[in-house]
C-alpha cells in the first residue's frame, strides 16, 4: 500500500563467508536499482551476526541497511554463545528477524520467548520482524488463521501501542519455505488481511502502518503479482537474496 514504504529484505540465513559476502555486496551496490536515492523501496540484508562488522563497512555509504536473523530475549550476562540487542545496536544493525520458523523448529522457541526477543530489540532501538506461518498440516486441517494470529497476539501482549506500531511482521508459510512452492497472491492476501486485522483490534494506527512481508521462495517471476497485493508491502527472501540478479529483480518489481 502507498502508505507504507515497501521493505525488499534478503535473509541471508547461514550462508556467505567473507569474500562472498564482498562480492554479492558489491554487485548490489553497482546496480542502477540501488543508486543513492533512486530506489522507492527499503533494501536490507539479514547477515549472520559474524559479519556484522564485514557488511557495516562495506555498505557504509549505501541505501541498503543491515539486519540481524536473531536476538537474545536477555539483557546481558551469563547466556553463553548468545548476542544481545545492544550488542547488535553497536553494529548499525537496524532490523532484526526474531521467530523466523526455522528457529521456532530447530531452537524449540516458544511463542512467548519470540515476544521477549522482540521486546528486548525495540528496547535497543532495532526494529523486529516478527516471523509467523503454519506448517503444512496446519493448513491442511484448516488451522492456519489460529496458528498466526496465536503468534501475532504473543508478540502484541508484550508491546505498547507506540513499541506496536514499530514492528515489521513477516508471514512464511512453512510448507513454501527452500520448497520452490509460493502461497498464491490470494492465499498470501487473506492470510495478511486477517494478521492486519488483529493489528485494527489495538490500534488503527498500528494496522495502517505494520508493514506485512510476505516469505516463502519469493522469486523474480513471482515477487510482483504477490507484492502488487494490497496487504504485502514487502518481502523476506531466502534463497533469491543470495543472487544478486535474483535480489535486484525482485526490488525491481516493488
Ligand atoms: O526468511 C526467508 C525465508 O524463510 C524464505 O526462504 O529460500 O524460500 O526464499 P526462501
Amino acid at each position: 500500500s502507498q502508505q507504507r514504504r515497501t521493505l525488499i529484505a534478503g535473509n541471508w540465513k547461514m550462508n556467505g563467508g567473507l569474500a562472498a559476502n564482498a562480492s554479492l555486496l558489491e554487485s548490489l551496490q553497482a546496480a542502477p536499482e540501488l543508486a543513492a536515492s533512486g530506489s522507492t523501496c527499503e533494501v536490507l540484508v539479514c547477515v549472520p551476526v559474524i559479519y556484522l562488522s564485514q557488511c557495516e563497512s562495506l555498505l557504509s555509504s549505501s541505501a541498503i541497511a543491515i539486519g540481524a536473523q536473531d536476538v537474545s530475549a536477555h539483557l546481558s550476562g551469563a547466556y553463553t554463545g548468545e548476542i544481545s540487542s545492544a550488542m547488535l545496536a553497536d553494529f548499525a544493525c537496524k532490523y532484526v528477524i526474531v521467530g523466523h520458523s526455522e528457529r521456532r523448529a530447530y531452537h524449540h522457541e516458544s511463542n512467548e520467548l519470540v515476544a521477549q526477543k522482540a521486546l528486548q530489540a525495540l528496547r535497543s532501538g532495532i526494529f523486529p520482524i516478527v516471523c509467523v506461518g503454519e506448517t503444512l498440516e496446519q493448513r491442511e486441517a484448516g488451522k492456519t488463521n489460529e496458528v498466526v494470529v496465536t503468534q501475532l497476539r504473543a508478540v502484541m501482549d508484550v508491546l505498547d501501542d507506540g513499541a506496536l506500531a514499530r514492528i515489521v511482521v513477516a508471514y512464511e508459510p512453512v510448507w513454501a519455505i527452500g520448497t520452490g512452492k509460493t502461497a498464491t497472491p490470494e492465499m498470501a492476501q487473506e492470510v495478511h488481511a486477517v494478521l492486519r486485522s488483529v493489528l485494527a483490534e489495538r490500534s488503527d494506527f498500528a494496522a495502517n502502518r505494520v508493514r506485512i512481508l510476505y516469505g516463502g521462495s519469493m522469486k523474480p517471476d513471482n515477487a510482483q503479482e504477490l507484492l502488487a497485493m494490497p496487504d504485502i508491502d514487502g518481502g523476506l527472501i531466502g534463497g533469491a537474496s543470495l543472487k544478486s540478479a535474483d535480489f535486484l529483480s525482485i526490488i525491481k518489481a516493488a
